[in-house]
């Protein structure tokens, strides 16, 4: 009988760790401009070049980043979020580096640190404008729909967490993340 990791049996390389925080360092801000270049950029061409905009200025940048020998390595998420009016915050550029997606929740903890940091900032309202294929993992983080939009030229649903399922937290705060793949027997 041989033991296989579901939806992960061709990678090459599995990490054992992750640290979800705000990127604070130079090397985690280039990381993670490089990471929404990657994915916004040029693996879904919603941006030409860059897509960096004035949300930026405003913005608290949070980041994952994948650990090589409990050393920070590389920067494999990102996610957002700004105030754009007292008590609203707003979530954007939430993105997983395409070889560590549907691996350690990793999607899901950016989600959860950027609304509990709002929430301790003070939200009283978390939105995000969330492409049409991702609603579904949005409604099963306690988030619903608010509409249909359209933005740049695509299909997303404007979207508002419940703030009772993501307690308020400080900002100083890391979290390790340790991917538990779900294993399956083969004969
Ligand atoms: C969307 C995205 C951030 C998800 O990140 P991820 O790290 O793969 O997600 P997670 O591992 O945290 O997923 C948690 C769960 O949701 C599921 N899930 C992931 N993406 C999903 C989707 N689009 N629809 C439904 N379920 C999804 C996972 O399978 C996992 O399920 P499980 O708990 O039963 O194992 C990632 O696919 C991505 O970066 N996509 C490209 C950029 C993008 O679309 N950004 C969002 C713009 S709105």
């Amino acid at each position: 009988m041989t033991m296989m990791v579901e939806g992960v049996d061709d990678r090459p390389f599995i990490p054992t760790e992750y640290v979800i925080r705000f990127a604070r360092t130079p090397w985690e801000r280039a990381g993670y401009h490089a990471l929404r270049r990657e994915v916004f950029c040029a693996e879904q061409h919603v941006f030409a070049d860059d897509d960096r905009d004035a949300v930026d200025q405003a913005a608290i940048p949070i980041i994952a980043a994948c650990c090589m020998a409990g050393m920070p390595d590389r920067i494999v998420g990102t996610v957002r979020i700004h105030e754009p009016e007292p008590g609203v915050w707003c979530g954007s550029r939430l993105a997983v580096h395409a070889d560590h997606r549907k691996l350690g929740r990793i999607g899901a903890e950016l989600i959860r640190m950027a609304v509990s940091t709002a929430h301790g900032l003070g939200a009283a309202r978390f939105l995000a404008q969330v492409q049409e294929q991702n609603v579904l993992f949005f409604r099963r983080l306690h988030w619903k729909s608010l509409g249909k939009i359209v933005l740049h030229g695509l299909p997303h649903h404007e979207m508002e967490a419940d703030l009772s399922r993501y307690p308020a937290h400080g900002q100083e705060q890391t979290w390790l993340l340790r991917p538990q793949p779900r294993e399956r027997q083969v004969a």
